[in-house]
């Protein structure tokens, strides 16, 4: 299996043996303003092209990882224990099969989110994250964050990005290996940049993100577009965080996120994931800018919208939209952790 050799070979030697009895790690969860939407190889999750997201700051995941006493895995995700036949536990412990490889140790994986689990942003992005860096502590592997971004790569893609605050840009690379396709912060920072989350729906997607991307990517007559236009916005997004255009990084993401979704939309079948309330807060975003309010959207697999502002618009924004949660990425608390 491909996957089993691309792991060996970045773990250099290293043998899977528990040197800890119980760790403790966290990853921010991450949104894409550049979406990254189809992949090249899919047993290795290789993109189609390279993307960039903000890491959310304190919104993330903490994951509790130690051996199991039981002869199978446990995971309790949000206090609650999960049944075994879950997709989400499926996944999972398909994930800690690649590291365990055959031998009979068990885990209990202890996840909490800080993202309330009701407002359906829950993203496998922090969760893989998190996840393997509590794999690396269990075995004292000490990778580097390029190693760990490696293999957080084959939980979820966008996991690949969760390992750092900030900006970050994942390389789509070229190597049929996958070895040059790894996530890595950028060095810029943004203090006044915000990011506000809105939830329209609670309920679990009707199609996942993986498989709604195979669909797009094998049905959708544009979808040869989307690697030319995703090139074309992260230079302008990356252009932008450099010289602090915010109409420039504004326009293009969404912009980026509208396409991705007219992409879907054209897919046999459609994929639709918005719903009257996300097409609602889309025109008060635009009713906002015609007043000179600047602010902009961003939607991913789901129907929940987050919007993309600078402090200065903030207090209008939370008269508008009163439940929205507010991110600051670059607020105090993170930049001096
Ligand atoms: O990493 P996945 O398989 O959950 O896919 C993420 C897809 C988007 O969130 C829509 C885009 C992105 O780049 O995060």
């Amino acid at each position: 299996m491909k996957k089993n050799d691309y792991i060996q070979n970045l773990l250099e030697g290293r043998k899977f043996s528990i040197e800890n009895a119980v760790v403790s790690a966290y990853a921010p969860s991450n949104i894409a303003l550049c979406k990254y939407w189809g992949k090249r190889d899919i047993e290795l999750n290789l993109p189609m092209t390279s993307s960039l997201s903000v890491s959310l700051a304190e919104m993330g995941t903490t994951t509790v990882l130690k051996v199991n006493d039981e002869q199978q895995d446990t995971i309790i995700y949000n206090g609650q224990q999960l049944d075994v036949s879950s997709e989400f536990t499926k996944r999972v412990i398909q994930f800690l099969d690649l590291f365990r490889q055959q031998q009979e140790i068990y885990f209990e994986m202890n996840t909490q989110n800080t993202l309330p689990q009701s407002a359906g942003f829950a993203s496998s992005a922090s969760g893989y994250a998190a996840l393997m860096q509590a794999i690396d502590l269990l075995c004292d592997w000490h990778l580097s964050d390029k190693q760990l971004s490696l293999l957080a790569r084959l939980g979820s893609g966008s996991a690949s990005r969760s390992l750092w605050h900030g900006f970050v840009e994942w390389h789509q690379g070229v190597r049929d290996d996958g070895m040059d396709s790894y996530a890595e912060p950028l060095d810029d920072t943004w203090p006044e940049f915000c990011m506000g989350l809105i939830l329209v729906c609670d309920q679990q997607k009707p199609i996942s993100s993986r498989k709604a991307m195979q669909v797009t990517q094998a049905t959708s007559p544009d979808y040869k577009t989307w690697p030319k236009q995703v090139a074309c916005d992260l230079k302008k997004i990356k252009k932008a965080i450099t010289f602090k255009d915010f109409t420039l990084l504004g326009e293009t993401a969404e912009q980026n996120a509208t396409t991705m979704h007219a992409l879907m939309r054209d897919a046999k079948p459609a994929i639709i994931y918005s719903i009257p309330e996300t097409l609602k807060m889309m025109d008060k975003v635009w009713e906002l800018r015609k007043k000179g309010v600047e602010v902009y959207f961003t939607q991913d697999a789901g129907p929940n919208l987050k919007l993309i502002f600078r402090k200065q618009s903030l207090e209008k924004l939370q008269n508008i939209f009163p439940g929205m949660m507010v991110v600051e990425p670059f607020s105090e608390f993170i930049t001096h952790e």
